[in-house]
């Protein structure tokens, strides 16, 4: 089955010499706090961070906007040989283009939030996704956060963190997030999306979300951002020479 191939560009700073080029694979469930992690990983180290859920979310974007139903495969086909992403990452935030139009905002609202989960269980948007995000992370020092980083993407990441933390707390965190933006939305919604999207990202039968044999296991229910990341300095720190 043909697929077209997205563009993706990256804007970004270079990375420091290390030998062979370091990979970070961070997974976990929804709204765990992983691009938070990822983020303040990358900045300290001067990696490129790469949100992979972000490409799932803008292919789920182009999907709605299209009227894509995701059990027609001809469609499915012929929309991923229209979807061009491009990351641009500034102040390692995540700066996503579909189709040259700037979608970082919009991709995070609750449209694509329920509906990004049967999308990325489709067999021929995920080997799209793996394939893009294996070429981000040949040659570079990179930071990548998803589902299934440390499983499929990067299976010889040389540092793979499992995120978990309390259900509530985490659709808590998340609803905080939405409401300050003005998402016009209940916590009881933000636990039911959560937990639905935990659901269907661990039962899907492509590159289920799972924590890889050899990763480190971190629960940030009560831990703080900054303890958070130090555990994963800690982590880091043999790799580093
Ligand atoms: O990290 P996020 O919540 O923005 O990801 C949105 C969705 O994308 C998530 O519910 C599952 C999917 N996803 C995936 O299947 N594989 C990834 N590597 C990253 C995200």
């Amino acid at each position: 089955m043909p697929v077209g191939a997205p563009k993706m560009i990256f804007k970004q700073y270079l990375c420091p010499s290390m030998g062979s080029n370091i990979v970070i694979a961070i997974d976990g469930y929804s709204s765990c706090g992983k691009s938070t992690l990822a983020k303040a990983l990358a900045k300290k180290l001067q990696f490129i961070y790469i949100d992979s859920g972000a490409m799932y979310r803008a292919v789920t974007l182009y999907f709605l906007r299209n009227n894509i139903n995701v059990h027609d495969e001809f469609a499915v086909d012929e929309a991923l040989k229209n979807i061009h992403l491009n990351f641009h990452s500034r102040d390692y935030e995540t700066h996503i283009t579909l189709n040259e139009e700037e979608v970082s905002e919009e991709i995070r609202h609750m449209p694509v939030s329920q509906n990004v989960s049967q999308v990325s269980a489709l067999r021929v948007v995920r080997q799209e996704m793996v394939k893009q995000q294996q070429r981000m992370g040949r040659s570079k020092n990179i930071v990548m956060d998803g589902r299934d980083i440390g499983t499929t993407v990067f299976p010889k990441a040389q540092l793979k963190i499992f995120m978990t933390a309390d259900p509530k707390i985490r659709a808590e965190r998340r609803y905080r997030e939405l409401y300050g933006k003005g998402e016009p939305i209940t916590l009881e919604e933000v636990f039911e999306n959560l937990a639905h999207r935990d659901y269907l990202d661990t039962t899907r039968h492509e590159s289920p979300l799972a924590r890889a044999e050899d990763a480190v296991i971190l629960d940030n229910t009560g831990l703080t951002e900054e303890e958070q990341l130090d555990f994963a300095l800690e982590k880091v720190k043999p790799l580093l020479g």
